[in-house]
């Protein structure tokens, strides 16, 4: 059962898929303000955000057109906000609440046509949940009852009875509503991942997170699921930072491509390509996968600029794909100047360069002796040789530096064919 072991049940598709797309769409891309957390915040009345759900389109909601993008950007999955905060679903709930189809002109399903799209294309099918729901009447009848991670949680009256009287037979009710919704996205769409989310409003134990996990043990045992269902989750996330030291066990870093989840009109601070590269490497090279944020517009397309950002990622990934998938962490930090994967036989070590190399590349601490280095998408031989070394330290490993037509405008990588599998000295030089 999940519960018991946790890291273990994880689906070995997931850890080889390595890269994923994260798509928040709903409503605010109307006005194109903060996805459900413009009215929390006050930066939009909540009366102002909930008028976009009389504009709310989806009139060029193409997901066979998603599938086509996500899989030439190199996903290998997607997660799609089925239910944000902001309580508005992306499907017809028969647990009441708000969506797009009832409530909205878009007037139809959208996640029946993005899970199949995804299917068909060979890729993952994932769907965000919101446990909190800021428009549920029944929703904010509970109070944390310790000093919570965020202090608007009780200061809000979208999360907080104000009076501190707490409903707890409404909570009862929410919950219901909540564990039904889960139910019907399994039932429906049958999900490969269940990304979940809001849980910080709640202790554990108010969420009846164990019962959730019960529940979607028993009806989708191979379900991947993130660990904000607290204490239940397969794999640990990381939000908008690369972490200095990749957490213990599965882990996938979510990181947006300009600064904002949702589509925002105003935000052109996208990370290059170069950057993305970077990221993606980085990540990988630490064990994890990253899932990219992108937001469509109201009407279900991207902007140029997203899209250019995610097809100038897949091209790198295309061409250096034997680095990327199905590979497993490579060298820590120390060994060599960059970030580096292995394959999963551990018999060749994926060198990762951002910089043009200058004279050489090095590796210090090998043990295991070196067969051949080429530049991975053009083939080239490179010249190597062990330079010092004494006794059990290993001497350091000279690569000639690759000629400026084999590297790669984003990052080059060296595939360093080991005669066994990677062995690394990890000591401090003395005897
Ligand atoms: C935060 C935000 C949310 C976003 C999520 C993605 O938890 O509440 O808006 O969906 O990060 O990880």
């Amino acid at each position: 059962m999940r519960a018991s072991v946790p890291a273990m049940s994880l689906q070995p598709w997931f850890r080889d898929a390595k890269l994923g797309v994260f798509v928040h769409y709903g409503v605010y891309a109307v006005d194109s303000v903060a996805e459900s957390w413009s009215f929390y915040t006050g930066e939009v009345s909540h009366e102002r955000y909930m008028s976009q759900l009389d504009r709310f389109t989806a009139v060029r909601y193409d997901p066979a057109a998603w599938a086509d993008l996500f899989a030439r950007a190199g996903a290998r999955y997607a997660v799609l906000t089925a239910r944000h905060h902001d309580g508005v679903a992306l499907w017809e709930s028969a647990q009441g609440g708000l969506d797009v189809v009832r409530h909205t002109p878009a007037g139809r399903d959208l996640l029946a046509g993005y899970a199949s799209a995804l299917r068909e294309r060979g890729l993952r099918v994932g769907l965000y949940y919101s446990h909190s729901d800021w428009n549920h009447p029944d929703y904010p009848t509970l109070v944390h009852p310790d000093p919570p991670a965020h202090d608007d949680v009780l200061a809000s009256a979208y999360v907080t009875p104000q009076d501190g009287v707490e409903d707890p037979v409404a909570w009862d009710r929410y919950l219901a509503y909540r564990d039904g919704q889960v139910a019907e996205l399994i039932d429906r769409y049958r999900p490969d991942l269940l990304w979940f989310d809001g849980e910080w409003e709640r202790t554990p134990r108010q969420w009846r997170m164990a019962e959730l996990a019960n529940l979607i043990g028993a009806a989708a045992p191979d379900t991947v699921v993130n660990a904000r269902l607290t204490g239940h989750g397969d794999y640990a996330t990381p939000e908008q930072g690369l972490p200095v030291r990749a957490p213990d066990g599965p882990w996938e870093l979510c990181l947006t491509v300009n600064d904002s989840w949702g589509y925002r009109r105003g935000d052109d601070r996208h990370k290059s390509v170069r950057m993305l590269v970077r990221y993606l490497t980085e990540t990988v090279g630490m064990g994890g996968n990253l899932l990219l944020a992108v937001g469509p517009r109201e009407d279900g397309t991207f902007t140029a600029a997203q899209t250019d950002r995610l097809t100038g990622l897949g091209d790198w990934v295309r061409a250096h794909q034997e680095a990327v998938y199905g590979t497993v962490a490579g060298a820590p930090p120390g060994h060599h100047y960059g970030p580096s994967t292995l394959a999963a036989d551990r018999r060749t070590l994926y060198l990762v360069c951002f910089d043009v190399p200058r004279e050489a590349v090095t590796v210090r601490g090998l043990r295991t002796p070196l067969r051949r280095v080429t530049v991975l998408g053009t083939g080239t031989e490179l010249g190597h040789r062990v330079v010092g070394g004494l006794h059990e330290v290993p001497g350091t490993t000279v690569i000639d530096a690759p000629d400026p037509r084999d590297v790669d405008p984003y990052a080059t990588v060296l595939a360093v064919e080991l005669d066994g599998e990677l062995d690394l000295y990890r000591g401090t030089g003395l005897r």
